[in-house]
């Protein structure tokens, strides 16, 4: 037998393994299961989304080979138009941005572009795993970055120990964020940034989340931070902000050199996306408005935090993100608690430890839930809830 690379021994089982087979098993007996599992947008991608792709689509030259250094430039334009109109930050659409294959697919692309054998990444912990996982198999060291409750889920850069910190190259961000559904003030994303040029660290910071917020809440990008291009990349996704999960388009922007290098890298693996794709994301990018989804998910939250906080449970209500991030109660652990959510009242959540060490003691639900049009379904899994699981 030929053995495969000793780099896929470094993933480590899957953690949310145990709630994937009760929840194939609680299917097979015809269960009837909300799932607030997945963060997958639920509802289609916008119409004219589509009608644009269609358009592109008619277009032979977008049937070739992407030939260009980092993807078209009515692309690279329109993200470059999308991130000033957004945040306020000027970037040049050649040098300072790039298309991705999904966020993804540039996360883990820029550990194999950074990471030697023996480097060491800052990484959150709980966290998105890509950023953990892509360190290790390219041979790299984890320091994990505690996200604790009372920091209000942000890491504390004066615990890393100054010796770690001066080993480390990469320091990985994510907010909003997933799982805890904290946000980040631009206060925060300035001491990053001095940390980061103190410590001579490229900061990734992951944005997927920055287009799904309520109640008037808009987070804020890590580039406008006065000189954060000098040492920050921000990865951005159309995924969540228009239902375009399957669709696999992002884009990064930031510092020029961190995009050079990623391109290099992606350059030996990919060939881009199909240019048709990019062409729709830059009209959703330049012309959609995500309102009505975002107007869905408020109204989702609402009925889920407000009704089982109704019923003595004590949840935080998310300003941004997809996610519920909610302790469980004494005597529990973040499995025994999402075992007995699906068993007692079909209600899928997960299992915060399946996100790290430090997400042990919380679970995870999200606001995307499939058959859903107008908070129904979670209306139904409150009374479930109510009626089934005492805390
Ligand atoms: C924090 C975070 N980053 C990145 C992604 C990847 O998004 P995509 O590759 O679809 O752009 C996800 C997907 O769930 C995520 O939760």
């Amino acid at each position: 037998m030929i053995t495969r690379a000793k780099r896929l021994d470094k993933i480590p089982p899957y953690l949310f393994g145990e709630i994937a087979a009760l929840k194939r098993q609680a299917i097979a007996e015809g269960r009837d299961l909300i799932d607030l599992g997945i963060g997958d947008p639920d509802q289609p991608t916008p119409a004219p989304i589509i009608k644009a792709l269609n358009e592109a689509a008619h277009n032979p030259e977008t049937h070739r080979y992407d030939e260009t250094s980092a993807g078209w430039t009515p692309f690279l334009e329109a993200v470059t138009t999308w991130a000033k109109r957004r945040f306020d930050v000027e970037l040049d659409p050649q040098a300072e941005a790039m298309l991705l294959i999904g966020s993804k697919e540039g996360l883990s692309h820029l550990a194999w572009a950074y990471i030697d054998p023996g480097d060491i990444s800052l990484v959150p912990d709980p966290a998105y795993t890509v950023y953990k996982i892509n360190t290790w198999m390219a041979g790299g060291e984890v320091h994990l970055m505690p996200l604790l409750e009372e920091n209000g889920f942000l890491p504390d850069f004066t615990a890393i120990p100054s010796e770690t910190a001066k080993r480390a190259k990469l320091l990985w961000l994510n907010y909003p964020n997933n799982p805890t559904g904290a946000v980040a003030p631009l206060s925060f994303y300035k001491d990053a940034v001095k940390f980061a040029k103190d410590y001579d660290l490229l900061l990734v910071n992951d944005a997927a989340y920055t287009e799904v917020a309520y109640d008037g809440y808009k987070p804020c990008s890590v580039l406008q931070v006065e000189g954060a291009k000098d040492v920050s990349i921000e990865l951005h996704s159309l995924s969540k902000t228009f239902n375009m999960t399957g669709w696999r388009l992002g884009f990064a922007l930031g510092n020029a050199d961190a995009i050079g290098t990623l391109n290099k890298m992606k350059s030996n693996l990919d060939s881009k996306q199909f240019p048709a794709i990019s062409l729709a994301g830059a009209h959703a990018l330049l012309h959609v408005d995500n309102t009505p989804t975002l107007d869905l998910y408020k109204k989702r939250r609402d009925i889920l935090v407000d009704g089982l906080n109704a019923l003595g449970w004590n949840i935080r209500k998310p300003e941004a993100s997809l996610y519920i991030w909610m302790r469980v109660p004494e005597g529990h652990t973040s499995m025994s608690f999402s075992r007995l959510l699906l068993e007692k009242a079909g209600v899928l959540v997960i299992p915060g430890v399946g996100y790290g060490q430090h997400g042990e003691g919380y679970i995870r639900m999200s606001l995307t839930v499939m058959g859903d049009k107008n908070g129904e379904k979670m209306q139904e899994a409150v009374e479930r809830l109510r009626q089934h699981v005492q805390i």
